[in-house]
C-alpha cells in the first residue's frame, strides 16, 4: 500500500481533491465510492468550491456511499443520506437520482444484498474514498476475530464505534446499534481506493492497516490485497509507521 504523510490534516484534503479533480478529467462519468465521517468532509468542502468555479463537473458522475444507519430513514438529521446531502451533494452539479446510500429502512437484509447489484450494474467503482475507525473499520466493517465480511450486510456496531459516533446525535443512547454496509469485498472490487486518516486516535489502526498483517481484527488490513491503494496522512495518524 502505498502512503504519502501531509504536515497537516488540510494537506490531506487538498491532495485528495486533486485526486477527485483527476478522476474527473479522465472520466467524466467516473463512478464514486464515497464516506462519510469528520475526515472527508474538508475534502468535500473544497469538491463544492472547485465544481463553484467551474474547474470540476459532476454532470456526468455517480456516487454510492459506503453505509446508513440501521433504523434512519433518508430525511433523519442524522441519517448518512442527509449527511451527504448538507456536505456535498446539495452544492455540487451532480444529479441527486444518481447519487445512492443504502437504504437504513424496509427489508434491510434485501436492502444489503440488493446493493452490490446495483454497484455491478452501474459498471462497479472507479474511486472508493475510505476513512477509517479507531478499530480499523471501514465502511461499518468491524473487527471480527473468525472472517473478513465479504458482501454488503447489516452488521452490529461496537462499543467503540457507537461511542466515537455519539458526537453527531443527542446523546449515545440514539445512536443506532446497527447498520447496514458494503462488505469489504465490495470496497475490494473498487478499481481504485483512496483512504483517509488525520489525527493522532488513527495512528494505531493505519499502523495495523499498512505494516500490519491482514488480519479480520483490523478490517482494513484486507486493502494490502488491493492493487491500488493510497493513503493520504497527516503526521499524527502517521506517527507509528
Ligand atoms: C464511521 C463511518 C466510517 C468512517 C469512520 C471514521 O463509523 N461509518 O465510514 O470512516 O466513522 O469517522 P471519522 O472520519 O469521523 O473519524
Amino acid at each position: 500500500m502505498r502512503y504519502f504523510v501531509f504536515n497537516t490534516p488540510e494537506g490531506v484534503a487538498e491532495a485528495a481533491s486533486m485526486v477527485f479533480a483527476s478522476t474527473l478529467y479522465q472520466k467524466p462519468d467516473a463512478v464514486f465510492g464515497l464516506a462519510t465521517g469528520s475526515t472527508p468532509v474538508d475534502t468535500y468542502r473544497r469538491l463544492i468550491a472547485l465544481n463553484a468555479r467551474g474547474l470540476i463537473n459532476f454532470g456526468r458522475a455517480r456516487s454510492f456511499n459506503l453505509d446508513e444507519y440501521a433504523g434512519l430513514a433518508p430525511d433523519h438529521p442524522c441519517s448518512y443520506r442527509r449527511f451527504m446531502d448538507d456536505h456535498l451533494f446539495d452544492h455540487i452539479n451532480i444529479d441527486k437520482a444518481l447519487t445512492f446510500v443504502p437504504s437504513g429502512i424496509g427489508d434491510l437484509e434485501q436492502n444489503a444484498a440488493e446493493y452490490d447489484q446495483i454497484i455491478e450494474r452501474a459498471g462497479g467503482i472507479d474511486l472508493q474514498l475510505l476513512g477509517i475507525g479507531h478499530n480499523g473499520h471501514i465502511g461499518f466493517n468491524e473487527p471480527d476475530e473468525r472472517a473478513f465480511a465479504y458482501r454488503a450486510s447489516v452488521v452490529g456496531l461496537t462499543d467503540s464505534t457507537i461511542e466515537a459516533n455519539a458526537r453527531f446525535f443527542a446523546n449515545r443512547d440514539e445512536v443506532p446499534r446497527r447498520a447496514i454496509t458494503l462488505g469489504l469485498g465490495g470496497i475490494l472490487c473498487a478499481r481504485r481506493v483512496l483512504l483517509l486518516a488525520t489525527g493522532a486516535g488513527k495512528a494505531r489502526a493505519v499502523a495495523g492497516a499498512i505494516r500490519g498483517p491482514v488480519t479480520p481484527m483490523n478490517p482494513a488490513s484486507i486493502l494490502q490485497l488491493h492493487g491500488d491503494v493510497q493513503c493520504l496522512l497527516d503526521r499524527e495518524a502517521a506517527a507509528l509507521l
